[in-house]
């Protein structure tokens, strides 16, 4: 069967408190409704629709890089979920199938989850998520009659009996597209928020005489984040089951909890990554490396067999080949540094290429900015850069080169030549000596004077 995914994210979430649009909040670094869109895409979703009104045109421009085959259609007004949905009609004329209404506030609905209520569709014509919660707070509750979903109360329109009730709406649901744009053209704002609710579909679907079922799923799934302090909680979900299954793949994070991982970060068997690391985006890690305590990777590649950190910067575009070694206080951007290269301390390599076993020494920084412009630095294999080099960029270091310590090097150097750029020595016999009896007398002469 067809699948049409209409994702509500229309709402202002005024109790964020912020002039980002509530989807656009990010966990994990994602916006949460690329979490919310992530989770509809695992059911093949022949099309997508995010509806969208506070701040839609942000919303749009971030639906298009998520998903460029999604559309976005505007909800001028907020006049309820019910309303929002219908929204959502003309863009799915001509569709057959199923609708499956996700909220872009829901990251966390599991794929399983959603599979399941696409399953109860061979038993009902609309199928609703519920969950037991904790604390059933101002969810909408579902009054239930053996597996009949009889219809669905919202808190303020409850009585003291129906809020007893501890099965609650998740606001997710399935239908066939063609029923439920149907019912919702028959949906009236005659309650106390004076909305369209959405929620309204399960009595008029019974009152046809149409089979309505719920199904449950675990209340973490349905998490919806309506303050910072739920997104931060959802953040330390996301952050919970990313560890562990990181943990289950043959990772070992030493101590996890202080791991801090991205959407999207991927670590290959048998790394060991040490405490206090931080992932941004993109960054993908092979097996067997080693990422060393209070490293922060993001837009990175590792390969096999490197080690990182600690205190390693690995900014976008920093491309590790196998082996390399990475030390501490060392900022890589947009370099690829060679098989077995070595940049140990102390070091800023951006905009670079480092040949294979080539050892840069502490302290070493490619003057890659002129102020205007980005420059390259080239550096060969096996070469030896020594320490404190600066490389003024746009420049190039030959294989098996060599600069002494100190250089500031603004030439090419030759594959194999040495090149030396600083001041020569000059040693004077004696006059340190003199030097200091000359200072040690004259303070004496100012502590008499005092
Ligand atoms: C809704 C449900 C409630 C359920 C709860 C779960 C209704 C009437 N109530 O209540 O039964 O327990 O979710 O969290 O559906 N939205 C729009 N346009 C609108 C209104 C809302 O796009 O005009 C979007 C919001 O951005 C949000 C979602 O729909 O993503 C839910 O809206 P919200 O106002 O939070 O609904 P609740 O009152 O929480
Ligand atoms: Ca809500």
């Amino acid at each position: 069967m067809s699948i049409a995914l209409v994702i509500l994210a229309a709402g202002k979430g005024s109790r964020m408190n912020s002039d980002l649009p509530k989807v656009l909040h990010p966990i994990a670094q994602a916006p949460m409704l690329e979490h919310a869109m992530a989770a509809g895409r695992g059911l093949d979703p022949a099309r997508t629709v995010v509806v969208a009104g506070h701040e839609a045109e942000r919303v749009r421009a971030a639906v298009a890089e998520i998903d460029e085959e999604a559309q976005v259609v505007l909800q001028s007004e907020q006049l309820g979920t019910g309303h929002a949905v219908l929204q959502a009609r003309d863009a799915l004329r001509g569709f057959e199938g199923d609708v499956v209404v996700l909220y872009g506030d829901t990251p966390f609905v599991s794929q399983q989850t959603l599979e399941r209520m696409i399953e109860a569709r061979s038993r009902a014509d609309l199928v609703i998520l519920g969950f037991e919660a904790a604390d059933p707070a101002r969810y909408g509750r579902l009054v239930m009659q053996g597996e009949t979903l009889e219809r669905i109360v919202e808190y303020k329109d409850a009585t003291e009996e129906e809020r007893a009730i501890s099965f609650c709406n998740s606001g997710l649901m399935a239908a066939d597209a063609a029923v439920m744009f149907r019912l919702l053209e028959k949906v009236g704002n005659d309650n106390a928020a004076g909305e369209y609710y959405l929620t309204d579909l399960a009595e008029l679907a019974r009152a046809e005489g149409l089979a309505v079922t719920a199904v449950a799923c675990p209340e973490e799934e349905t998490l919806g984040i309506n303050s910072r302090a739920d997104l931060a909680a959802a953040d330390a979900v996301f952050q919970t089951r990313a560890r562990a299954e990181l943990l289950d793949i043959g990772v070992t994070l030493m101590a996890p909890e202080t791991v801090y991982l991205a959407f999207d970060t991927y670590i290959g068997r048998d790394t060991v990554v040490e405490p206090n690391v931080v992932f941004g985006p993109g960054v993908t890690v092979e097996s067997g490396v080693l990422i060393r305590a209070f490293s922060h990777l993001e837009g990175c590649h590792v390969s096999r067999g490197a080690k990182v950190g600690p205190y390693a910067r690995l900014r976008p575009g920093a491309e590790l080949a196998e082996d390399t070694h990475i030390g501490n206080f060392v900022e890589i951007k947009n370099a690829e540094i060679g098989e077995g290269a070595k940049v140990n301390h102390l070091s800023y390599i951006g905009d670079a290429s480092v040949g294979k076993a080539t050892n840069i020494g502490a302290g070493t920084i490619t003057c890659n900015y002129d102020g205007v412009m980005k420059h390259r630095t080239e550096i060969g294999a096996r070469a030896f850069i020594g320490s404190n080099t600066m490389l003024v960029a746009p420049v190039r270091v030959g294989h098996e080169a060599m600069t002494a310590s100190g250089a500031v090097i603004t030439k090419d150097v030759g594959d194999g030549d040495l090149a030396i750029a600083r001041t020569p020595q000059i040693n004077k016999t004696g006059r340190a000596e003199k030097l200091m009896d000359m200072l040690r007398a004259r303070k004496a002469r100012q502590n008499k004077g005092s």
